[in-house]
């Protein structure tokens, strides 16, 4: 049989050892709320790298102090945050995993407080360190704040701040970016028609609600390197009437495709309240069906947990990566239980480690 989870896959310059990679996942822990990452960083995706995975991806990572969801979130806005991560790109680099960071801005859904402070939820006021958002349109999610909506002037700075930071990756040594379009953040806030009413060139048909995220992703093609890929996380539908349906995101992709897109990171959901049937692999359907459709290759992610899942999902032609996140977090070595049950004969062992695993 063959191990197609361990196989190498290549994008532009970059040739990653396998196909399980991690999914960024925000851990709120900048406890300074100056966006640079820490001590708790450090550990958290060494240990994940360490654990075997072709790719770490960098939580969601703010463009701008405006742009994170939390104040405790990482940003890439300045030279000392580029600093912080310089080395835990290289100490992942130095356990066989490319590291790619998700460069993000929460639009509407900025300013609320981390999901685990045990007394507080929704929008952080400005007397605790919040501030005002922004969005497409003045158009709140529910329980959150009013965002004021963006100008020309506000998102052509925007584009600008995607594309600083997207230098600052590179000179951070990351191996590739993730441009977050997914999950009800600013760029799918301008995608969905839920959350975008504007009736300029970036409101109305598809073609304008997709305009910044082109100008993003043009903007940051534009400034790294030719041989680094670039990823686009997409929510590949709003799981509501009348939201972003699965052939508009075909549609997307295909825009992205001419502006030299890599890989898209299939998600779904989370710009509107919504009632999602989930359940193993939910969303690896959506994958398929934008690979299948577009010829783009695709990452699936959604509770896959599971080994032979993984690889029975890259077997099928469904996906090319398979992002494992919360399994990961309870267990960082799982790329290496999954070779071994996969009996693949060279497991992502640290040597270090070897007489653990003889
Ligand atoms: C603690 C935590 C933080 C997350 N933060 C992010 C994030 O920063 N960016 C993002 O696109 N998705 C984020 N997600 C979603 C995950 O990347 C992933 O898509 C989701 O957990 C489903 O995969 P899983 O079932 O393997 O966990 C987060 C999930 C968790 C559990």
């Amino acid at each position: 049989m063959s191990r197609l989870l361990f196989e190498p896959i290549t994008l532009r310059g970059m040739t990653a050892r396998n196909r399980l990679w991690v999914p960024p996942m925000c851990q709120y822990s900048v406890e300074a709320q100056d966006g640079v990452a820490t001590d708790w960083h450090m550990v958290h995706l060494g240990g994940l790298a360490r654990g075997g995975a072709g790719a770490v991806i960098v939580e969601a990572t703010a463009v701008t102090p405006e742009g994170r969801i939390s104040p405790q979130d990482l940003g890439l806005w300045n030279d000392e945050q580029r600093d912080a991560l310089a080395p835990m790109v290289a100490f992942m680099q130095s356990q066989g995993a490319k590291a790619g960071i998700q460069l993000a801005h929460a639009g509407r859904k900025a300013s609320t407080y981390r999901t685990f402070e045990p007394d507080h939820s929704g929008t952080v006021p400005a007397s605790d360190g919040g501030w005002e958002t922004v969005g497409p349109s003045a158009v709140a999610y529910p329980e959150l704040a009013v965002p004021k909506a963006l100008d020309h002037t506000g998102i052509e700075g925007l584009v600008a701040a995607f594309q600083t930071s997207a230098r600052r990756a590179v000179e951070a040594g990351f191996d590739f970016i993730e441009i977050h379009g997914a999950h009800g953040y600013l760029l799918h806030q301008f995608l969905s028609p839920l959350s975008n009413t504007r009736d300029d060139d970036y409101g109305g048909s598809l073609a304008n609600r997709a305009r910044f995220l082109l100008q993003v992703v043009d903007a940051i093609r534009n400034q790294i390197p030719e041989d680094m890929p670039l990823l686009v996380r997409l929510s590949a539908v709003d799981w509501v009437d009348n939201g972003l349906t699965i052939d508009d995101t075909v549609q997307i992709v295909q825009w992205l495709t001419e502006y030299g897109v890599d890989l898209i990171d299939v998600s779904s959901g989370a710009n509107v309240p919504a009632t999602i049937p989930t359940g193993p692999g939910y969303q690896v359907k959506f994958a398929e069906i934008i690979r299948q459709r577009t010829g783009v290759p695709t990452a699936a992610v959604g509770l896959i947990t599971q080994p032979f899942q993984a690889e029975h999902i890259l077997a099928t032609d469904q996906a090319d990566v398979v992002l494992v996140g919360r399994e990961s977090l309870r267990n960082a070595n799982f790329p290496i239980h999954a070779a071994q049950v996969l009996r693949h004969k060279n497991p992502p062992t640290p040597i270090q480690y070897h007489r653990a695993y003889r």
